[in-house]
């Protein structure tokens, strides 16, 4: 039996639950049967929702399509990754052209050093690369670096901040164990990071920061400047997060805040659609991966992969200023409109935008990282309203466009996302 997990109480006297029960049989259907052998029918967190997710068999452009033969606009792109839509026709003939040569060696290949040199050339505080598998792989490789430069075990972070699956970095969330090694402060207060880091910084290998938790949460430049210097001060490594924010201009978000980590962790886009996590920054950090130096040793079977990264060279080369600004101009119009659909609904909806990242949420503004990332009842029936409109989003209401949408596209998503505000709007009012 599927179990409501999120607590959204009285589903079941609900038009819009019945809506995608009676759209999605097919999905219900898979799910219970891999519920058999995956817990939850899933296999990661984000993916699962109350009643069950979606199945989805294909992708093209900017539509994804289910079980069932239903058709949706995808405004999540797998949570950021795929920055030019599905089956992009330049990626796949990377991807393919790559594949037919065979899909992994033991040895360097030509487009691991394009897509380094592409990183090295576009992000001005990059001078080498080190590619893995994951943005959380990204994470535990440059706390290793810390770790290694600075002979100090701890790390600091943003309270309900996220830099990938491994223990050390899920903290302060509600369901999170503490990690030992794991000091928070909270999001968006520079003086909070200053203090610990002057009572603790002799501990301290590292401070994480994300350019925007969630992929939404926003502080000032200010901030930013404030944590580095006091990290450095405490002779810390400054390891800022981009493997959510690298798509705001082609030198990352970095350079719109205008600040120079120690260390980057990249993941997602870099990828082309495809697995993949790297580090990159400051040549004296970076050299301790050197296996000549003896330092500590990093390896993985599939680092820097000839697929992913043939893939991930025309990501990162298609992603120009001009689509960059052409994205963030039709989450311009797209937040605006939502914005007016909540009004029109007399919903407590707060709608906020970074680049090309949208977060809708059921609840008044809270530029907390956990805020970003909890999903509310009315969150939870929102989330299932656009999926019967057409339109596929995260169950927390992150969205993130695509370079393939087209006005017309636009224009549909904006209309239906906000006929799902007036369903939510509806039943609420039942
Ligand atoms: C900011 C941030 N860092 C790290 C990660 C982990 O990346 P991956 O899921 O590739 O392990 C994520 C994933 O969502 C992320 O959003």
């Amino acid at each position: 039996m599927w179990q409501d997990a999120r607590n959204l109480s009285g589903w079941n006297t609900m038009r819009i639950h019945h809506t995608y029960l009676s759209r999605t049989p097919a999905s219900r259907e898979l799910g219970e049967r891999a519920e058999a052998v995956m817990p939850a029918g899933e296999t990661r967190a984000a993916g699962y929702h109350a009643p069950y997710p979606l199945t989805l068999v294909r992708g093209d452009g900017a539509r994804v399509w289910d079980l069932d033969g239903n058709e949706y606009f995808d405004v999540i792109c797998n949570y950021t990754s795929l920055v030019h839509g599905h089956n992009y026709a330049p990626i796949v003939e990377a991807a393919t052209n790559a594949i037919r040569r065979g899909t992994a060696w033991p040895a360097r290949n030509l487009h691991q050093v394009e897509l380094a040199e592409l990183l090295a050339n576009r992000v001005a505080s990059v001078d080498s690369v080190r590619f893995c598998n994951s943005g959380t792989e990204a994470g535990m490789l440059a706390l290793q670096v810390a770790r290694a430069a600075t002979g100090r075990t701890k790390l600091l972070m943003a309270r309900g901040g996220y830099h990938g699956s491994h223990e050390a970095f899920v903290a302060g969330g509600a369901s999170a164990p503490a990690w030992e090694h794991t000091l928070t402060a909270k999001w968006g207060d520079a003086a909070g990071f200053e203090a610990v880091l002057t009572e603790r910084g002799h501990e301290i290998a590292a401070v994480f920061l994300e350019g925007a938790p969630g992929g939404i949460g926003y502080a000032p430049p200010e901030f930013f400047t404030r944590v580095q210097a006091a990290a450095s001060k405490a002779g810390a490594v400054f390891v800022l997060d981009e493997v959510i924010t690298f798509r705001m201009s082609t030198g990352g978000y970095q350079k719109e805040l205008g600040i120079r980590p120690d260390l980057t962790m990249f993941g997602k886009l870099i990828g082309g659609g495809f697995p993949v996590g790297a580090i990159g920054g400051r040549r004296d950090l970076m050299d301790l991966l050197d296996p000549r130096r003896g330092v500590f040793s990093h390896s993985g079977t599939f680092n820097g992969n000839p697929v992913t990264t043939a893939a991930g060279v025309v990501s990162v080369r298609e992603l120009t200023p001009e689509r960059i600004a052409i994205m963030a101009g039709q989450a311009e119009e797209l937040d605006g409109r939502l914005k007016a659909a909540a009004a029109a609904a007399a919903l407590d909806v707060t709608v906020r935008r970074i680049g090309s990242l949208l977060h809708i949420t059921f609840n008044a503004a809270s530029p907390d990282p956990e805020a970003a990332r909890a999903v509310n009842e009315k969150n939870g029936l929102f989330h299932l309203a656009a999926m019967n409109r057409g339109v596929y989003l995260s169950a927390r209401g992150l969205m993130s466009l695509s370079t393939v949408l087209t006005e017309a596209d636009l224009d549909s998503i904006a209309e239906r996302l906000g006929e799902a505000i007036g369903d939510v709007a509806a039943e609420a009012a039942e």
